[in-house]
């Protein structure tokens, strides 16, 4: 299918989990993408694979967190590409404690890439889709920055801030032609949720009234879906992809 033909999609933490699975679904549906992540032997790999990809993937080594780094990154993509259709705020790290354990530094470290990274990326994209009067933003909450979570509150915070962050610039953005959206993902099976206890798992699981975790597949499909024309008319929405769970 050629759903996303000729759009040039970036997509944060594009190297792992969901966000490698979201490269391969939009190049399969005839996207460009630009991957920016801190690792991106992956999608080297791709790359070097499948040659035919060559022209429509590009990896670059962006620190999210960091302003400057992903505003020079933007301004590339844009002085190569010509256009920046599409940015998937996927890059995302965990570092959990309870409150009473949880450290200073791994409050800022979340809030520095979960929270503020969204903010940098989309600072630095959003001028070039308001010049091109078009565009998509999709941001990545989670389950857990709607209902909260025990041991959590670096990521809620982070995770509930992002689900703010997309109703203002729906509105903010709404009217220069650019569509801003959120997905909650559920509990995905990747590296991210490998760190969580197995009992706490099957407990999801069991909670889940579809009985299974969720593939990166099913978020991928979810960020193909909000960022192709048959959602122009969707804005500041929230999408739960989550299985029914409800925490
Ligand atoms: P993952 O750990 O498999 O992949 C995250 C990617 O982000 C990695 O490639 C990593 O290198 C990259 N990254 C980390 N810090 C970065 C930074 N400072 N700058 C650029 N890239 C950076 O995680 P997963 O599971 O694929 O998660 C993707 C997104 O989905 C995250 O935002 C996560 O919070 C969210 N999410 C995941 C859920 C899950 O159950 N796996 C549930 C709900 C939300």
């Amino acid at each position: 299918m050629n759903r996303l033909q000729s759009k040039i999609a970036i997509i944060t933490g594009g190297a792992s989990g969901i966000g490698l699975a979201a490269v391969k679904k939009f190049l399969n549906e005839g996207a460009t993408v630009i991957v920016w992540d801190v690792q991106t032997q992956t999608v080297e790999a791709i790359i070097k694979e499948q040659p035919d990809y060559q022209r429509r993937l590009q990896a670059m080594v962006v620190d999210v967190a960091d302003l400057q780094a992903v505003q020079r990154a933007a301004e590339e993509v844009f002085k190569r590409f010509g256009r920046i259709d599409i940015l998937i705020n996927n890059a995302g790290i965990t570092r959990d404690a309870t409150l009473l354990k949880m450290t200073a530094e791994q409050w800022q470290q979340v809030i520095d890439v979960n929270l503020t990274g969204v903010f940098n990326c989309s600072k630095a994209v959003a001028p070039y889709m308001v010049q091109q009067q078009a565009g998509k933003i999709i941001n990545t909450s989670s389950v857990v920055g709607l209902y909260g979570n025990f041991g959590q509150t670096n990521y809620v915070a982070a995770k509930s801030g992002v689900i703010g962050m997309t109703r203002v610039w729906a509105r903010e953005l709404g009217r220069k032609g650019i569509t801003v959206n959120a997905v909650a993902p559920g509990f995905i099976a990747t590296e991210m949720t490998q760190k969580v206890p197995p009992n706490i798992l099957e407990n999801i699981k069991e909670k889940t009234p579809l009985k299974r975790l969720g593939q990166p597949e099913d978020i991928a499909n979810a960020y193909c879906f909000l960022a192709s024309d048959e959602a122009d008319f969707i804005n500041g929405a929230v999408l739960s992809v989550d299985g029914g769970l409800i925490l």
